[in-house]
């Protein structure tokens, strides 16, 4: 007989928990089905489907171009993939901005058609009624402060956010906002990790950080930039496990080579 163990899927509680607990939390993007099948299996605790598809997977300079539907079909494909991990969807640029209206028919759509468990949008104060009327219809919101990449063309550059302290005054009091409209959690981009750990201390929900340092809740990476296979970024803030380029370049070139000099396929590997 087979005993079939089943798998606890991590929730929003679960987070708030480790939280308690001091216990860090582990977060990483995904944006296709094998791949969040292999993070989901290594024992990552929050899966984001984030909009830098829009970089890593459509090749756009910015996360701007995504569309709602192109995040849908992402997503889609990741939640099919996973077991265990939280799984958090991006609400895209011009999908919530509008009105509060607007931003919950964006959420909405995410959570049923995805099967989903919870949307993250950017921005502080300038959304909160975004953020509370998705609440109100019960989907979990994670914020995202600091460095949000779908203001880039506000901001001008991807430079450290919030070292002056009216910046930095203001990432706080946000961060406040979203915590007390009912945010399970936020994600805080590139911003001093003093800040980042001030951040951490006053609130009750978890912050996970992105180039924030260390002294936070838990952390989050782009899959494509932590596997080495995007290789043109490199901030001070990534850490490479693998060198994946050269791995899969290196692999398909193999492949290549034996096509042509007739040794692929051989006798064992035709019918
Ligand atoms: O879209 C994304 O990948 C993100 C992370 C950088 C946090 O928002």
């Amino acid at each position: 007989m087979s005993v079939q163990k089943e798998v606890k899927r991590v929730t929003t509680k679960t987070l708030q928990e480790m939280k308690f607990k001091g216990e860090r939390i582990s977060m990483l993007t995904a944006y296709d089905f094998s791949m969040a099948k292999m993070v989901d299996a290594a024992g990552v605790d929050v899966i984001l489907v984030g909009d830098s598809a829009s970089n890593v997977m459509a090749g756009h300079e910015t996360t701007l171009p995504i569309t709602l539907d192109q995040m849908i079909y992402h997503a889609s494909s990741v939640i099919k993939g996973t077991e265990r991990a939280l799984v958090v969807v991006d609400l895209p640029f011009g999908s919530y901005q509008g009105n509060s209206k607007e931003a919950l028919t964006s959420a909405i759509r995410v959570m049923k058609e995805t099967g989903a468990h919870s949307i993250k949008i950017e921005g502080g104060e300038e959304i909160i009624e975004s953020v509370k009327r998705i609440l109100s219809a019960g989907v979990p919101v994670m914020g995202h402060l600091g460095l949000t990449p779908q203001s880039i063309y506000k901001f001008g550059t991807y430079v450290v956010r919030a070292k002056e302290e009216e910046e930095a005054n203001k990432l706080i009091h946000d961060a406040h906002l979203l915590q007390e409209a009912g945010c399970f959690a936020i994600v805080i981009e590139k911003v001093p990790a003093a800040l980042a750990e001030r951040v951490a201390k006053e609130l009750t929900i978890p912050i996970i950080g992105i180039g924030a340092g260390g002294k936070v809740d838990g952390q989050v990476l782009v899959l494509h930039d932590m596997l080495g296979i995007n290789t043109e970024f490199k901030p001070r803030f990534l850490r490479t496990y693998l060198n994946l380029y050269e791995q899969i370049t290196g692999a398909i070139g193999n492949y290549v080579r034996d096509v042509k000099s007739r040794d692929f396929p051989n006798e064992k590997e035709q019918y």
